[in-house]
C-alpha cells in the first residue's frame, strides 16, 4: 500500500503528529493539570480501545506518521497494550509514544514495549519524595523512579521526563540537582516546561530563568535532542548521558513549527491547544466507515489550524490539561 505524504496546513506547516488522549481519569492531582475546581470528579472513559485505534488509523490514512497516547493517565486503562499493538501494526506509522505519570509504569513497561510502544515521556516534577507527594497530591516518587528504570530496561527509547515549572519557587522545589544527577547517570532527557495557563493555572517561569539557574551551576553545551522532533531546546551537561531541555510555549511560542493535532478523551479534535471550538470526532468514529470519516474530520481540523495561538485566544481560560490531553 502506498503511503500518503503528511498533509500541510494553510500556513505550509507539515502536520504529521497526532496526540490521542485515552482517558481523563488520573490517579494523581497535579494542580496545574487537574484542578479540583474545574474538573468533573468522576469522568468516564468515552473512547473504546477500538475507537482509539480507528482515530489513529484515520490519522495514518491521512498521512500522519507519529502517534502519542496521553491522558489523564493512560496506564489506568487495562486495554492500553491492545491499543498499542493495533496502532503499531498500521502501515506507515513511524513513531508511537506514550505520556504517563509513571506511578504504574514499573509493572507495565515490559508489556507496553512488547506490544510495540517505542518510547515514553514521564511527568516527574521533583525527585524529592515529600515535594513530589505535595505537587501530585499523594504520588509516590519511588514508583516513578522504578518506572524509569523499567522503561530503560525494556528498551523504550528515548525516555524523557517532563518537569512543569510555574514559578521560581517551583524551580527550587523541583530539586534541579537531583534531576541533573539523573541525566548524568542515565540516557534520560529532562525537559523543563513553562506551565501553560489552563483553567486555574496562572503563573509560569520563563525558560530563560531556568537556563540562568542551570548556567550558574553547570557547564552547558547545546545538544541535538533525542529522536522525536519536539519543540524542546536541549543541552548536555559535561559528559552527561542524557540532556536537559527547555520547552517554552509562552515565552517563545513555537507555533510556526507546529506539527500536531489533538483528540481529547471525549473525542474532541482541537486544531490548536488553545482552540475554543473543537470538532467532534465521535460521529465519524461511530459511522459505518470510521477510518475514512475520521480521516476527513482530521483534514478539517488541519484546515482550521490558526497561524498562532495569539490569533484565536489569549492563552488562558482553556480547559484543564487532563481534559484536553496533556
Ligand atoms: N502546562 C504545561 N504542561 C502541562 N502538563 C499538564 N498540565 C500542564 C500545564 N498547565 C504536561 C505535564 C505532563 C503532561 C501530561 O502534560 O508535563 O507531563
Ligand atoms: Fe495526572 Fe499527569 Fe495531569 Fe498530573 S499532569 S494530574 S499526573 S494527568
Amino acid at each position: 500500500m502506498s503511503e500518503s505524504m503528511p498533509p500541510t496546513d494553510g500556513f505550509g506547516r507539515r502536520i504529521d503528529y497526532l496526540r490521542i488522549s485515552v482517558t481523563e481519569r488520573c490517579d494523581l492531582r497535579c494542580a496545574y493539570c487537574y484542578p479540583r475546581l474545574c474538573t468533573d470528579s468522576s469522568p468516564q472513559d468515552v473512547l473504546s480501545a477500538e475507537e482509539v485505534v480507528a482515530i489513529g488509523a484515520g490519522g495514518v490514512r491521512l498521512g500522519l506518521r507519529r502517534i502519542r497516547l496521553t491522558g489523564g493517565e493512560p496506564l489506568l486503562r487495562p486495554d492500553l497494550e491492545g491499543m498499542i499493538s493495533r496502532l503499531r501494526a498500521l502501515p506507515g506509522l513511524q513513531d508511537l509514544s506514550l505520556t504517563t505519570n509513571g506511578q504504574k509504569l514499573a509493572g507495565r513497561a515490559a508489556s507496553l514495549a512488547s506490544a510495540g510502544l517505542m518510547r515514553v515521556n514521564v511527568s516527574l516534577d521533583s525527585l524529592d519524595p515529600e515535594v513530589y507527594a505535595a505537587i501530585t497530591s499523594g504520588g509516590e516518587v519511588g514508583a516513578v523512579r522504578r518506572g524509569l528504570d523499567a522503561a530503560l530496561a525494556a528498551g523504550l527509547s528515548p525516555v524523557k521526563v517532563n518537569v512543569v515549572v510555574s514559578s521560581p519557587a517551583g524551580l527550587a522545589r523541583a530539586g534541579v540537582g537531583a534531576l541533573v544527577d539523573l541525566v548524568e547517570r542515565e540516557p534520560i532527557h529532562v525537559r523543563f516546561i513553562e506551565a501553560m495557563p489552563t483553567c486555574s493555572q496562572a503563573g509560569y517561569l520563563p525558560g530563560e530563568g531556568v537556563l540562568d539557574f542551570l548556567r550558574h551551576r553547570y557547564e552547558l553545551a547545546r545538544a541535538l535532542g533525542p529522536e522525536g522532533g519536539g519543540p524542546a531546546e536541549y543541552y548536555r551537561l559535561n559528559g552527561s548521558r542524557g540532556t536537559v531541555g527547555l520547552i517554552t510555549p509562552i515565552s517563545q511560542p513555537f507555533c510556526d513549527r507546529c506539527n500536531r493535532l489533538r483528540v481529547s478523551a471525549r473525542g474532541e479534535l482541537r486544531p490548536c491547544l488553545f482552540s475554543k471550538n473543537a470538532l467532534d470526532v465521535l460521529p465519524a468514529v461511530r459511522s459505518g466507515d470510521p477510518v475514512g470519516e475520521v480521516s476527513s474530520v482530521l483534514r478539517q481540523g488541519i484546515a482550521a489550524k490558526p497561524r498562532r495561538y495569539g490569533e484565536i485566544a489569549e492563552p488562558s481560560g482553556i480547559p484543564a490539561m487532563h481534559v484536553i490531553g496533556g
